[in-house]
């Protein structure tokens, strides 16, 4: 199939092997619609989605659980969560990095559990209650970690910390006591280009009350 093709993919490019190219951007753009639904790419197998699970290609309005509080927002099939967080509802606290779930700057918490917002399509995100860094404090009350990177200076540029706190705030949420390994395996995603993991290590213990000797 060539682009000029009737339905052939509008923006994929032929090398000049033969093979087809295709951007993550074009991949989402293009991807089938409904949450879930498996994607025809040039030369791959789909699978034909049911007419229920269809929406967009255009806008589609949603509400998002988002810190405690519904947000409506319109976005598109292809709307990653940290766009729709950071584009349409203002909450810029969420980093984007790499834009393809390599850095975890973007991290946010689904129902308690950090994910790459880059990654989750908005409309993927059904009745899971979103919690991003500006929700993570209890009014004027930090959270123990952010407490903690804050004693301890476990930031330098600042660029991966919402998506470092996040990635330990949902570490002390399930294991209160944690290992130094553990704590190094919470973080082993988020990369920090200006080497604040010693600190960050330190920072997580002191918010969990110990110390760097416990292994
Ligand atoms: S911006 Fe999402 S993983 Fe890098
Ligand atoms: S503090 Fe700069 S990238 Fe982590």
């Amino acid at each position: 199939m060539k682009p000029t093709d009737p339905g052939a993919h509008p923006q994929a490019d032929e090398r000049e092997d033969g093979a087809w190219r295709t951007t993550r951007r074009e991949f989402l753009a293009y991807s089938a619609v409904g949450t879930g639904v498996a994607v025809g790419l040039p030369g791959g197998a789909a699978a034909a989605p049911a007419a229920s699970e269809l929406r967009g290609p255009g806008e589609v309005a949603i509400t998002l659980r988002v810190n405690g509080g519904r947000r409506r927002v319109s976005v598109l099939p292809s709307t990653s969560l940290a766009e729709a967080l950071r584009d349409r509802l203002g909450l810029t606290g969420t980093k984007v990095g790499c834009d393809r779930g390599a850095c975890s700057a973007c991290t946010v918490l689904l129902d308690g559990m950090p994910v790459s917002s880059c990654l989750t399509f908005a409309l993927d995100v059904g009745d899971r209650e979103v919690t991003t860094i500006e929700g993570l404090a209890r009014g004027a009350a930090l959270h123990p970690v952010q407490e903690a990177f804050i004693a301890h200076d476990a930031l330098q540029c600042g660029f991966c910390t919402p998506g470092m706190v996040m990635s330990c705030a949902a570490l002390l949420a399930h294991n209160p006591s944690p290992t130094l390994d553990d704590v190094k395996a919470a973080v082993a995603g988020n990369a920090c280009r200006c080497g604040t993991y010693p600190k960050v290590f330190e920072a997580v213990l002191a918010a969990a009350g110990q110390g760097l000797t416990r292994k």
